[in-house]
């Protein structure tokens, strides 16, 4: 059977989860692209605030309401939180049942849709995602007008490298924790290529159509961003050394107990495990689709220059 295609420009585009830390550069960039028309959908009792100058649609997250929020657009990106994924299915429906021609599901990951290397506290929640992106693929299937594309993106690095001083460096007091030999290679994409990522997507719907495309913009290692964070302040930066087995152990335990806060270890861990590449979205430039998309392919010092100037709402 031949592929679906989106031959059409896609012009109107809806965005769910506008105002979070995925959705604020995503609709930053579509609406300084120039090319889009930007409507935020947002849920009735929600205390958001949105960019100012976009249309925003509050309704109810009910097929019925969806549908009628959803008509007219061309395309809707999901960045719902992962609490809200449970909604997909229903946004879906919406979509299909309104003619938008591409669905952008609630990726922006690690991967874990195709690989088999998560580590298991985070079983669940791909299960979760899975089922609205597995969703997505069969209404594809049946409905070659309606289409999908998932963005993995590695891990988010200029933002996680300035919020989670467990990340391995604490960017306020200028100190690092190196976790085994920190020479664990991942992908990272900055906030504005995850941006850029969707931007990319919706300028190229037939190359991206019904597919997860691969983000980037680098594959480094915390030695390499310490050596940055270093040249970039003129400075030695204190390092204390851990390792990915305390940050699995602690986060094993609490997420056993079902106490809060074990996914940052977890995340650590998963990010940085020594030799298993579980953070790896594309190994090079070329196996990803980072050319396609138009991200910029960054540095360690431009990453640290930008982490370091980077305020946090
Ligand atoms: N690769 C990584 O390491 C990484 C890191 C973080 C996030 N992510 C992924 O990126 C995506 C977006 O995450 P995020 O951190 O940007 O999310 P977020 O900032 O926590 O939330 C985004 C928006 O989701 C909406 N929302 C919140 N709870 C909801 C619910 N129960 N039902 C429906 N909508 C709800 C809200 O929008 P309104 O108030 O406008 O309705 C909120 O502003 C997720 O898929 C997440 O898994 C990946």
């Amino acid at each position: 059977m031949e592929p679906n295609k989106a031959t059409s420009t896609i012009r109107r585009v809806a965005v769910f989860g506008a105002s979070g830390n995925f959705g604020t550069p995503i609709t930053a960039a579509l609406s300084q692209d120039g090319c889009f028309d930007v409507t935020i959908i947002t849920r009735v009792k929600s205390r958001s605030t949105f960019l100012p100058g976009l249309a925003v649609i509050r309704t109810a997250y009910t097929v019925e309401d969806l549908t009628k929020a959803l008509e007219g657009q061309d395309a809707v990106v999901c960045a719902v939180a992962p609490s809200g994924v449970e909604h997909q299915v229903a946004m879906v429906d919406a979509a299909e049942a309104a003619g938008v021609k591409r669905f952008i599901v609630n990726d922006f990951g690690w991967g874990l849709r195709t690989q088999t290397h998560g580590l298991p506290e985070f079983r669940e929640t791909i299960k979760r995602c899975n089922v609205g992106w597995d969703y997505a693929a069969k209404r594809a299937e049946a409905n070659p007008s309606f289409t999908w594309t998932g963005i993995t993106t590695g891990k988010p690095i200029d933002w996680a490298l300035r919020k989670f001083p467990a990340m391995g460096f604490d960017v306020v007091k200028g100190t690092a924790t190196i976790y085994d030999a920190g020479d664990e290679v991942f992908t990272g994409t900055m906030l504005e290529g995850i941006g850029q990522s969707v931007v990319g997507v919706l300028r190229h719907p037939d190359e991206t159509a019904n597919r997860f495309v691969k983000a980037r913009s680098i594959n480094t290692c915390q030695n390499e961003l310490l050596q940055a964070f270093q040249k970039v302040t003129g400075r030695q930066w204190p390092v204390t050394h851990s390792t990915t087995e305390v940050m699995k152990m602690e986060g094993g335990a609490r997420y056993k107990a079902g106490a809060g806060g074990w996914t940052l270890y977890i995340a650590v861990a998963q990010l940085l495990d020594p030799g298993k590449a579980r953070n790896v979205v594309a190994p090079s430039r070329e196996e990803s689709d980072a050319d396609l998309l138009g991200i910029v392919e960054e540095t360690p010092e431009s990453i640290a220059e930008r982490v370091l100037k980077m305020r946090l709402n």
